[in-house]
């Protein structure tokens, strides 16, 4: 989808990336740029960092980049077109007319608000005679009046028709309903009618605050106990936790995940406001990727049958992978959170909290149960394998009790098992020199860009190009003194077409936008351009830029200049063999 430029500035110019990252993150002014804690990987300084003036965003940890539009779409998690839409949005902005391709986004805010009517009608309901069941059954799982209101809990009537009728004369089409997941269609009859039906209903609520879906169980032992909404438009399950709207304001400085709503619910009843739960799917990478956006450590409470002890094995990669810490919660006398803090309350549950394993002795023990210990090869097999997962502990204190737990597990002598440590640690330090001094071969041999998308395959041409656009971000007026350049002739096909965008914003006396650049460049080459625009200034000097432009031109043009002569040359031999 194409926006026209004029509209793409104007968005811009309504846009002060500032004060829309300003929304998302708090940001404290150092010099002429903002910094603040990146929101999109976890970290305790701040190393991201917004430039007014350029209208930019990058974090110097993560190497995320880009202008107002890039922002929107990774934190919201947006596709171009969407962001664009919702800038508009913010900024009052009347989208142009020829902006065919909304319909779907168009489609979205419809079951967006068909979604929220409906949790509405649901909460109402709540009020009405037909809600004694309802209400029994809340307090006797001890939900109190504001865990109700707080998590918008609601009551779907036991009939065929009571929402699709309420909704229906709000305006919503039946087909509307069908899409949003809330009705179902008879297959033969072709008749619709209501999917949840006298059901506690849980709506789920995505970071923007939008209802997307929901659950809702039945108030005795039929089944299924919980009825979800299918995947829709807006209801993804990889994609989205329950309560993930309320812990996103916690201050807590860890988010505790949980397998069900109930058990979200509980622990927020019970002072623990940071608790979300998945929607009845295990962990995907999604998920764990969203995580790490709102904090640095993640405490897994799994059911501690075998399921609940796989899932939590294959919880830990995907969190790990993100930088988040990963602790395991395991509960004894209880088979959920919700029925730990019924039966043993809060105190107890927040000692469970502090005294939480963390994955390394969890993972030690997890090893264990993987050897019969009576054995001696398997004993020397686990002594081994231990001793491997210990030396990767980062301290030695650690390395040393871990060592110790292990050499009681498997009754060697801590001596022992000591040494195994050391040698399996020794190993890793040879191994990890080895990968650091590759690392920084290839870091120095080529200043190449991080993100694998882009190359520089004419090391003197790009840096020449660097720098080239850098100066002319500064200084526009530069354009003048490059008039033969032309986007052909820049190695990086990305620098060539900034080129040619800016010099046409220029030739027409427009600002040079680089959020605007979004639309023609991928978001590694935004990021890679941000990450250029926020190195510290080199002055601009007149001279320098006619190096570059020089640099490029004569890399550029060389090969069409030899294939010229090569041509010339030939011509000439031909004459004279005439
Ligand atoms: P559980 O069966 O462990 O139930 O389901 P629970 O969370 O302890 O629920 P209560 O305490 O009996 O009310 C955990 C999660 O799995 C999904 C739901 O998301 C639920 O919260 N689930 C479970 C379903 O989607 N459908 C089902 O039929 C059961
Ligand atoms: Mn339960």
């Amino acid at each position: 989808m194409a926006f026209p430029p004029a509209f793409l500035d104007e968005l811009n110019r309504r846009t002060p990336i500032e004060e829309l990252v300003g929304q998302y993150v708090s940001l404290t002014r150092r010099g002429g740029n903002l910094f603040g804690l990146c929101p999109f990987h976890g970290e305790k300084t701040a190393s991201f960092s917004v430039a007014p003036d350029k209208g930019i965003y990058y974090c110097f940890g993560c190497h995320k980049g880009g202008g107002a539009i890039n922002f929107i779409m990774e934190i919201e998690g947006l596709s171009y077109a969407d962001a664009v839409r919702f800038l508009a949005k913010r900024a009052g902005l009347e989208l142009p007319e020829d902006d065919r391709d909304n319909s779907q986004y168009k489609k979205k805010e419809r079951l967006w608000a068909l979604c929220k009517e409906s949790a509405r009608f649901f909460h109402e309901q709540l009020k009405s005679p037909g809600a004694r069941e309802v209400w029994d059954y809340i307090h006797k799982r001890g939900l109190s009046p504001s865990t109700v209101k707080r998590f918008g809990l609601g009551f779907a009537p036991n009939g065929w028709n009571n929402l699709m009728d309420a909704m229906t004369a709000k305006g919503f089409t039946k087909s509307e309903l069908l899409e949003a997941g809330l009705v179902l269609q008879h297959k033969e009859k072709g008749t619709f009618y209501d999917r949840f039906r006298n059901r506690l209903m849980f709506p789920i609520i995505d970071v923007r605050g939008n209802v997307i879906g929901f659950g809702g169980r039945v108030m005795d032992d039929s089944t299924p106990k919980y009825l979800n909404s299918p995947e829709t438009l807006i209801f993804n399950k990889r994609r989205n936790l329950f309560a993930l709207n309320v812990v996103k304001k916690s201050k807590s400085d860890c988010i505790i995940l949980t397998e069900g709503y109930m058990d979200a619910i509980a622990l927020h009843q019970y002072g623990f406001d940071c608790a979300v739960a998945s929607l009845g799917t295990s962990l995907t990478q999604e998920h764990a990727d969203l995580l790490s956006k709102y904090t640095n450590e993640v405490v897994l409470t799994y059911d501690g049958d075998q399921a609940g002890q796989n899932a939590t094995q294959r919880a830990i990669p995907m969190l790990e992978k993100t930088g988040l810490r990963v602790k395991i919660l395991r509960m004894q006398g209880a088979k959920d959170p919700d029925e730990f803090l019924k039966k043993f309350g809060a105190d107890r549950f927040k000692l469970l909290l502090q005294g939480c394993e963390n994955q390394a002795e969890y993972r030690l023990m997890s090893l264990q149960k993987q050897y019969d210990l009576n054995i001696d090869e398997q004993k020397v097999e686990f002594a081994k394998k231990a001793a491997e997962l210990i030396s990767t502990y980062s301290t030695a204190v650690e390395r040393e009790i871990y060592g110790i737990k292990a050499a009681e597990m498997a009754k060697l002598t801590p001596e022992v098992m000591s040494l195994e440590i050391k040698k399996a640690f020794k190993r890793r330090m040879a191994i990890e020199r080895k990968v650091q001094e590759k690392k920084e071969l290839e870091l120095s041999a080529a200043r190449q860009p991080r993100s694998r998308d882009i190359r520089y395959d004419n090391l003197r041409s790009a840096m020449a190009e660097e720098t080239l656009i850098r100066m002319l971000q500064r200084d526009p007026s530069l354009f003048a003194r490059g008039e033969k350049l032309q986007q052909g002739y820049f190695s990086v096909p990305m620098f060539g077409k900034i080129f040619d965008i800016w010099r046409n914003c220029w030739r027409q006396d427009l600002p040079l936008q680089t959020g605007s650049l979004a639309e023609v460049l991928n978001a590694s080459e935004m990021a890679h351009l941000s990450g250029l625009l926020q190195k510290a200034d080199t002055p601009v000097v007149e001279e320098a830029f006619d190096d570059c432009v020089r640099i490029i031109a004569e890399e550029g043009r060389e090969p069409e200049d030899l294939r010229a002569m090569q041509e010339r040359l030939k011509r000439k031999k031909g004459y004279g063999g005439n």
